[in-house]
């Protein structure tokens, strides 16, 4: 298995496409779409983590003429944050349920494709192998404790059960 960091984000990247593609296929199966939802949401939370603790500070620090599009992923990322913790105390019988699964796919896809169209030969041409190992090393062990769920829905869920317990 590699240990290049841009070569671990694209698999993550690829496992989120796959699960989108498997929610677009699965209309009218209300449990295949609970579950397939629970699992992006889990696959976004923990693949964002890694970004913000790990690669998108290394991006500021070595290509600071990205740092426009720096502020601008990150707010995508936390767009794609707030829905997944909305989704995350979501069943699939809610109305706004289907939509806001399309407009997190919609979102991320295209979050996606600048990830990779725009910055990651730019990040792989100024970090060289050596850097990329060694952060991709870093995300391997971070990944082992990296939060996945929503952090404020965790919380969230945390006060309602002390509610109600
Ligand atoms: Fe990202
Ligand atoms: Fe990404």
């Amino acid at each position: 298995m590699s240990n290049d960091a841009i070569v671990l984000l694209r698999e993550d990247h690829k496992e989120v496409r796959r699960l989108f593609r498997a929610y677009r296929e699965s209309a009218g199966d209300d449990a295949a779409r609970e579950g397939t939802v629970e699992r992006i949401v889990e696959a976004l939370t923990v693949h964002t983590y890694l970004e913000d603790e790990l690669v998108y500070p290394k991006v500021r620090e070595q290509l600071p003429a990205l740092a426009g599009e720096m502020r601008r992923a990150e707010q995508e990322h936390h767009v794609a944050d707030l829905l997944c913790e909305e989704l995350s105390r979501m069943s699939s019988g809610d109305e706004e349920y289907d939509a806001k699964v399309l407009v997190l796919i919609d979102a991320v896809e295209r979050h996606i494709e600048e990830e990779e169209g725009s910055w990651f030969p730019q990040v792989r041409a100024a970090l060289g192998r050596k850097e990329l190992q060694e952060l991709g090393e870093r995300m391997l062990g971070v990944r082992e404790t990296a939060p996945r769920k929503p952090e404020r829905a965790g919380v969230l869920h945390r006060v309602a059960d002390a509610l109600e317990g």
